[in-house]
């Protein structure tokens, strides 16, 4: 028999509980571990729960009991889930944290502090919700070097775009229905923002180059600057707008980006749609992977929680080796200019022979219904900053700019 212990019973706490405990004998069956669930600490009561009697306030009734393993920290933000976490790495308890805020600015102590104690820090279930995509890209493309990661890294903005275009939805009742359906952060800032993609990046970044990629060090861009008329020109002309969370290589740096892109209906991710991500993978043996399923919601991301648990408990003693080194400096960074892409503009006011002369054979799109003074373009592809350079020698308005995957 193996103990485990939930901390925080919120949307991914007691969907972890609720899918344990509905597929017990099952796991027991197939992973041949007699898993028990311990203890659930919250500060709240749970009296009608049929597990009510597994409740505590107290973390010290998980770190003092030797039969915990494992803990899942379902918590969300920092504290005090790092102070929590760390106490149980210390007592040599595996942990195993959907909570990407916390991976993507403390991971690298955590791992730290896991190893030094032989145990394991998982967290598959922080990024791309129920898809298995950290492990994999650890294991079974271990034998690559990573040239690029890049996906649709959160839920509720893929579902808020796909309203926007597919149904002509408004932002706000787009975000609305996703904070109902339980996709969104307490504060959606963080979603539509960008800051939980960012958040996600740093964490497939650190894993993928080996040294923490801090939130700070990464340029993020979200989507409340899109409009109605940008969606439209995307719809019309076959891309979809996609928030997209990118690392690639740079020659010895890497360039971790997230951004709002026109992604063409040739790409894979064109068609991930509501609230599913998609991540792509390429690397130097195996060229593309593309790993895809639920991001965010209760049952889909306690999937991964519960996945991460059942194998620390199956292999509990076992250094997993999911590490990263912090880094002392973000010299490894290149700067997000030097990122190279093509780019949607729309303007007011433009004059089309300047645009060719400034930027050469751009392909001039149109949209329904567009007033006569506007004037939309996609550029040839070349480093950011040299685009932004180009176009600040236009005449006209600018009212639009997106990045084309
Ligand atoms: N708010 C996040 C999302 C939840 O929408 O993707 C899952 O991390």
């Amino acid at each position: 028999m193996s103990k485990f212990a939930i901390m925080g019973h919120g949307v991914v706490g007691s969907g972890t509980a609720e899918l344990f405990l509905m597929n017990k004998e099952l796991i027991k069956e197939r992973q041949g571990i007699d898993l028990e669930l311990g203890y659930i600490l919250d500060i709240r009561d749970f009296p009608d729960l049929p597990y009510s009697d597994k409740f505590t306030k107290d973390i010290n009734d998980i770190l003092n009991d030797d039969e915990v393993t494992v803990v899942a920290e379902v918590m969300g933000g920092v504290n005090p889930a790092f102070e929590f976490v760390t106490k149980c790495l210390e007592r040599g308890k595996s942990v195993c944290t959907s909570n990407k805020e916390l991976v993507a600015k403390k991971g690298a102590e955590l791992l730290k502090t896991a190893k030094e104690h032989n145990c394991n820090f998982m967290f598959e279930a922080s990024t791309g919700g129920a898809i298995p995509v950290l492990r994999p890209m650890h294991t079974c493309l271990a034998a690559n070097e990573i040239t690029a990661v890049a996906g649709i890294l959160n839920g509720t903005t893929n579902f808020i775009l796909t309203k926007m275009i597919d149904e002509n939805m408004a932002f706000d009742e787009a975000l609305k229905t996703a904070q109902e359906l339980g996709y969104a952060e307490k504060d959606p800032t963080a979603d539509i923002e960008g800051h939980d993609a960012c958040r996600k990046i740093c964490i497939l970044a650190s894993l993928a180059y080996g040294k923490h990629v801090y939130p700070d060090w990464v340029h993020t861009e979200g989507i409340t600057k899109l409009t109605s008329e940008d969606a439209a020109y995307a719809s019309e002309n076959g891309y979809a707008i996609k928030l997209i969370g990118s690392v690639e290589k740079n020659g010895d740096k890497v360039i971790p980006l997230v951004a709002p892109r026109f992604v063409p209906s040739s790409c894979q991710l064109y068609s991930v749609s509501d609230v599913f991500n998609a991540i792509m993978v390429y690397g130097n043996g195996f060229d593309e992977v593309m790993f895809y399923g639920k991001g965010a919601g209760k049952l889909p991301t306690a999937s991964a929680v519960m996945g991460d648990v059942i194998d620390c408990a199956k292999k509990h003693g076992t250094d997993m080796s999911q590490f990263w080194e912090d880094s002392a400096d973000n010299s490894f960074i290149a700067d997000y200019t030097t990122e190279v892409s093509a780019r949607y503009f729309r303007m007011s006011g433009a004059d089309k022979s300047q645009i060719k002369d400034v930027f050469g054979d751009v392909r001039f799109i149109t949209r329904k219904g567009a007033p006569d003074d506007e004037t939309a373009f996609i550029t040839h592809a070349d480093e950011y900053g040299i685009i932004e350079e180009k176009a600040s020698r236009l005449t006209g308005t600018i009212l639009g700019s997106v990045r084309i995957y």
